[in-house]
């Protein structure tokens, strides 16, 4: 069984943009920047924020966080978005979701040039995704597929069950697996809450990701012997033996499905460590497209 390491991935990932991005200072060039927009006080939030600030200084890349308060306007909003929008010393924008309920998201996330849509949630780029052309992917479901890369899982006709169908995971990681592209081209199932039982959907997988949002969800009479599984999961539960109170697992009953994977994400220090590192690949890479032009 191979332990699909997100930890050393990302840092790989990390290093060579923060290679890519000396030789921009040496030669005196522009470097990428991101802005983040944050509203209100969402603990979880407010940590992932910080941890995308974080990296983007770690690479050398331009980084600024706008922490408004949870009661700005929808039209503050807009109009701080379009802002950037204009600005070209940032080269992606990222509004952390979710927002307060008196802001619409969707009118939120059209607002972003798709060009500066870092995150892959515009419906421009949504929709280039489903028909193959050049686009953003959203920061997980690339992270997915980058880690199937470089751990060089074949993924060519194989059976791919996604369970969860969100908009962030589950929508866009199945659109990805099924193009015909190299670590793609797979036979893509996606399956959801909705299921009277999911266990045929789920044993009958190759490469099973779960994105649903429910702890050790997946147990091991769901899987095939031999599946590769991507655990997409970050649920907190009790843990009065933890400092904390509580600890962070999968939506995969890690242990039990482990012994019959053939490779498995763990939860921490799988899918969710390569996160951030793909929104920081997104981000040179919109710079690479708004600079040459
Ligand atoms: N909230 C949870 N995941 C994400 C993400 O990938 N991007 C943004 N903007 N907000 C999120």
């Amino acid at each position: 069984m191979t332990l699909l390491d997100g930890k050393k991935v990302s840092d790989e990932i990390k290093n060579e943009l923060k290679e890519l991005v000396g030789k921009l200072i040496s030669e005196g060039k522009k470097v990428p920047g991101l802005v983040t927009i944050l509203v209100g006080e969402n603990p979880a939030s407010q940590f992932y924020v910080n941890m995308k600030g974080k990296t983007c200084t770690e690479i050398g890349m331009i980084s600024k966080t706008e922490i408004l308060d949870s009661n700005i306007s929808e039209e503050e909003l807009l109009k701080l978005v379009n802002h950037y929008n204009t600005d070209n010393s940032f080269h992606g924008i990222l509004v952390q979701l979710p927002l307060p309920s008196h802001i619409n998201e969707e009118k939120v996330i059209d607002a972003i040039d798709p060009k500066k849509d870092v995150d892959g949630f515009h419906p421009v780029n949504v929709g280039n995704l489903v028909i193959g052309k050049d686009t953003f992917y959203p920061c997980t479901p690339y992270g997915i597929v980058e880690l199937l890369k470089r751990y060089k899982i074949d993924t060519k006709g194989k059976h791919v069950v996604v369970v969860g169908r969100s908009n962030i995971v589950g929508k866009p990681i199945a659109n990805m697996m099924l193009q015909k592209k190299e670590y793609a081209n797979s036979i893509v199932t996606i399956c959801h809450s909705a299921a009277r039982d999911l266990k045929p959907y789920t044993t009958s997988a190759d490469i099973l990701i779960a994105a649903i949002g429910r702890a050790n969800f997946i147990t091991a009479d769901m899987v095939k012997d031999g599946a590769v599984i991507i655990d997409v999961g970050i649920n907190r539960v009790e843990d009065s033996s933890a400092k904390k109170g509580y600890r962070v697992v999968g939506d995969v009953d890690f242990e039990n499905v482990a012994a019959k994977a053939s490779n498995i994400t763990p939860v921490p220090g799988g899918v969710g460590k390569m996160t951030i590192a793909m929104l920081m690949k997104n981000t040179y890479e919109a710079y690479l497209k708004l600079e040459q032009n």
